[in-house]
């Protein structure tokens, strides 16, 4: 069989962008071309000659193997250390001082869509500096989740580039990171041990009891459809502790969606209730 570039019917469009939307949360809505250009090639890979192949072998794969190779390829995994470093001062600065010399019980983190694990690594390497400081004084303890397979395995590696390694403040290089003579480096496992990383669908119904003090759901929200949107959010309200915070990218906002948290600053809201802000 010959593959070149094999079309996606408006027909065929029209039965996986809803299925995408719907199950999880992406809008391709005005995307057609970018499934094109990243699908053919599976079309290549299980021999079938059209999208509609394509489609029924996936929904008939019970195994989740080529839904999940789909998602993986649909999705944007860009992320760096350090990204949008006021929230990473406003953590800092702002929340650990609200936590109280009475507190005992750990701190818990999620990073909601955390790509392949920067974040994750950001924060821990961020507390425990200030653990070290001492102006955090009980055990923290990081949850990373992504839908894509390819973007956890690598944040569960923890070995990233020369462009990574730059981006880390020279403390942390010396401190925090084995660095190879190409110019690589791997997270130290001290670090890592901090950090549990999972493959999630943040639609799905949340297995968790609320119990996060702070949530990262930074650069997701801006690939969601408005439904989805607002579905996603009731899901992190509902994992976050009363006087919890969300942080959300500095280019997303809230705006026109219902929902029970409170506005702090830009890209930065609460849950009401809990201890006082
Ligand atoms: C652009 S990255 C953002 C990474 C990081 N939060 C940051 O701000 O640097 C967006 C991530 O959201 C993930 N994502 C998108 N939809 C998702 C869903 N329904 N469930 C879980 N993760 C999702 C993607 O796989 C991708 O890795």
């Amino acid at each position: 069989m010959e593959y070149g570039m094999i079309h996606l019917t408006d027909a065929e469009f029209q039965i996986i962008y809803p299925h995408i939307r719907e199950r999880y949360g992406l809008n391709l809505e005005k995307k057609k071309y970018l499934i094109e250009s990243k699908l053919w090639i599976e079309l290549a890979r299980y021999r079938v000659g059209s999208y509609t192949e394509y489609w029924q072998m996936l929904r008939a794969d019970a195994t989740g193997t080529m839904e999940r190779r789909m998602l993986d390829l649909l999705t944007t995994h860009y992320t760096y250390f350090c990204r949008e470093s006021q929230h990473f001062d406003f953590l800092k600065d702002r929340i650990l001082p609200q936590l109280g010399r009475a507190r005992t019980a750990p701190l818990h983190i999620w990073c909601a869509g955390c790509a392949t694990g920067q974040e994750c690594y950001t924060l821990a390497m961020l507390l425990l500096d200030c653990q070290t400081a001492g102006t955090l004084r009980v055990p923290f303890h990081i949850f990373g989740a992504d839908l894509s397979d390819t973007a956890i395995a690598a944040a569960r590696k923890g070995a990233y580039g020369s462009a990574d390694y730059a981006r880390l403040p020279r403390a942390w290089q010396c401190h925090y990171a084995t660095p190879f003579q190409n110019g690589e480096f791997q997270v130290l496992p001290q670090i890592k041990a901090l950090v549990t990383f999972r493959q999630q669908n943040l639609l799905d119904r949340p297995a968790l009891p609320e119990r996060f003090d702070v949530i990262f759901c930074r650069n997701v929200l801006i690939y969601f459809s408005e439904k989805e949107r607002a579905q996603l959010l009731g899901r992190l309200t509902q994992v976050l502790r009363p006087g919890g915070y969300l942080l959300i990218g500095h280019t997303e906002s809230l705006i026109g969606i219902q929902t029970a948290l409170t506005y702090v600053q830009p890209a930065v809201y609460r849950k009401p209730g809990g201890a006082a802000a």
